[in-house]
C-alpha cells in the first residue's frame, strides 16, 4: 500500500520510507554495540510492533531469538489506563535471558510500564527497550527507554504497523490521517 492507494484519507507524511530505513541501521548499529555479541531475545509488542521487528531483527548482527507478546489495555476511549491484560504470553522462558522489548510506539508509557514489570518479575539477566516512536507524555514518564527511532508531535499516527480500527497497518511510511476518516 503506498500514498496513492491512500488517496485522500493521508494528510501528510511524517516519516518516509527511507528515514525509518536509515534509522533502523542506526539503531541496530547502537543495539550491537550495546550487546557486544551477547544472545538476546527480542519480544515483540503485536500488533504494531510486526514491521519494527522484521526490519530491525534483519539488521542486527547480535544473535537473536524472538517471541511475541499481546497485550490490551482495560478501558473505554483511546486513552490507555494502564490496566492491562495478556491476551497472548511468551512461549519462551525468559530466567536469565537478555530481553530486548520492540515496541512500535509509545504514547502514554502506561502499557510499556506494565510489560516491563511483568517482565521484570520473571527474572531475566537484564531488560531494555526500543521502540520506534515516542510522544511527548511518554518522554515524561520515568520509563527508561534504551533505543529510540524518532521523537514525534501529539498526534495519531498510522503506518508502519499502526493501525486506525485495524487498517493502514501495511502503509509503509508514517503518516497522519485526514479528519474525515475520523468524522465518518
Ligand atoms: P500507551 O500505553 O499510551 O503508551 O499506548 C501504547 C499503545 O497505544 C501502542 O502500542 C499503540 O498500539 C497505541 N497507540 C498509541 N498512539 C498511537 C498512534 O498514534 N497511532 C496508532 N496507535 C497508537
Ligand atoms: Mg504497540
Amino acid at each position: 500500500m503506498d500514498a496513492l492507494d491512500m488517496g485522500e484519507d493521508l494528510a501528510k507524511v511524517l516519516i518516509s520510507e527511507d528515514e525509518i530505513a536509515t534509522r533502523l541501521d542506526e539503531m541496530a548499529a547502537e543495539i550491537d554495540r550495546t550487546y557486544a555479541g551477547e544472545e538476546v531475545l527480542l519480544i515483540g509488542v503485536l500488533n504494531g510492533a510486526v514491521m519494527v521487528m522484521a526490519d530491525l531483527s534483519r539488521r542486527l548482527h547480535t544473535p537473536v531469538t524472538m517471541d511475541w507478546m499481546a497485550v490490551s489495555s482495560y478501558g473505554s476511549g483511546t486513552r490507555s489506563s494502564g490496566v492491562v491484560r495478556i491476551l497472548k504470553d511468551l512461549s519462551t522462558d525468559v530466567h536469565g535471558k537478555h530481553l530486548l522489548i520492540v515496541e512500535d510506539i509509545i504514547d502514554s508509557g502506561l502499557t510499556l510500564s506494565w510489560l516491563v514489570k511483568n517482565l521484570s518479575s520473571r527474572e531475566p539477566a537484564s531488560l531494555k527497550i526500543a521502540t520506534l516512536l515516542r510522544k511527548p507524555e511518554a518522554a515524561q514518564t520515568d520509563l527508561q527507554v534504551d533505543f529510540c527511532g524518532f521523537d514525534i508531535p501529539n498526534e495519531f499516527v498510522i503506518g508502519y504497523g499502526l493501525d486506525f480500527a485495524g487498517r493502514y497497518r501495511n502503509v509503509p511510511f508514517v503518516g497522519t490521517l485526514a479528519p474525515h476518516v475520523y468524522g465518518g
